[in-house]
């Protein structure tokens, strides 16, 4: 990745590859039409918490490639490989104005949300409060929930949806916690 706004994404995969990060695409008559992308909690670009807790940092699957069960297989890859894990963690929006990380695809993908925030964007659209869900799918038996550091979100916001996934950039303004 030569070019400077790569630079923090870089920095980030140096870091999280030798704690665990994984990213797989997935390809599909010689085309890649879909991507995972997870890692420990303490690797995680997210300030999501918790003993043997796997992150997913994205998923895609591109929408001409959608509805042929890739999302389903991507996550079935990440559990069957990570067998460590007590449980699946990630994040999902809801009354968000993007397509990113809609609760009802992360809930169609097996999370639940067990704790939220409602907020607001100071700059984006700042009269549409919006949610943001900490998901969570457990696989051992009496695994412990994992807990979202809240404080620390807003200040690693870029990392939120730029580092571990530069197309996103829902991260770039400010946000306001209700
Ligand atoms: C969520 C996503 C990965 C699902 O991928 P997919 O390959 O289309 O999903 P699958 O075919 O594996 O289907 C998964 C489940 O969702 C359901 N589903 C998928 N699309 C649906 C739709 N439009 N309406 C209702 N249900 C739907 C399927 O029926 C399936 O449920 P089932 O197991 O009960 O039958 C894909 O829609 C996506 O990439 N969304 C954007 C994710 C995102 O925001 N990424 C940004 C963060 S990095």
């Amino acid at each position: 990745m030569p070019f400077k706004r790569y630079a923090a994404r870089q920095k980030y995969l140096q870091e999280a590859i030798p704690k665990g990060f994984r990213k797989k695409l997935l390809i599909f008559n010689d085309e890649v039409v879909g991507t995972i992308e997870y890692s420990l909690a303490e690797a995680s670009g997210y300030t999501i918490k918790g003993e043997n807790v796997i992150v997913m940092n994205c998923i895609w699957i591109l929408r001409k490639a959608k509805g042929h069960n890739f999302g389903k297989l991507l996550i079935g890859n990440m559990i069957s490989n990570e067998k460590n894990a007590s449980g699946f963690a990630t994040i999902a929006l809801e009354n968000h104005w993007t397509p990113w990380f809609m609760k009802w695809q992360m809930e169609k993908l097996g999370f639940k949300a067990i704790e939220g925030v409602q907020v607001k964007h100071k700059i984006k659209r700042p009269a549409q409060v919006f949610a943001i869900h900490l998901m969570w799918m457990p696989k051992k038996e009496n695994a412990e929930m994992p807990t979202m550091d809240w404080q620390s979100f807003w200040r690693v916001k870029l990392s939120v949806w730029r580092i571990p996934c530069i197309v996103h950039k829902a991260g770039k303004a400010p946000y306001l916690s209700l």
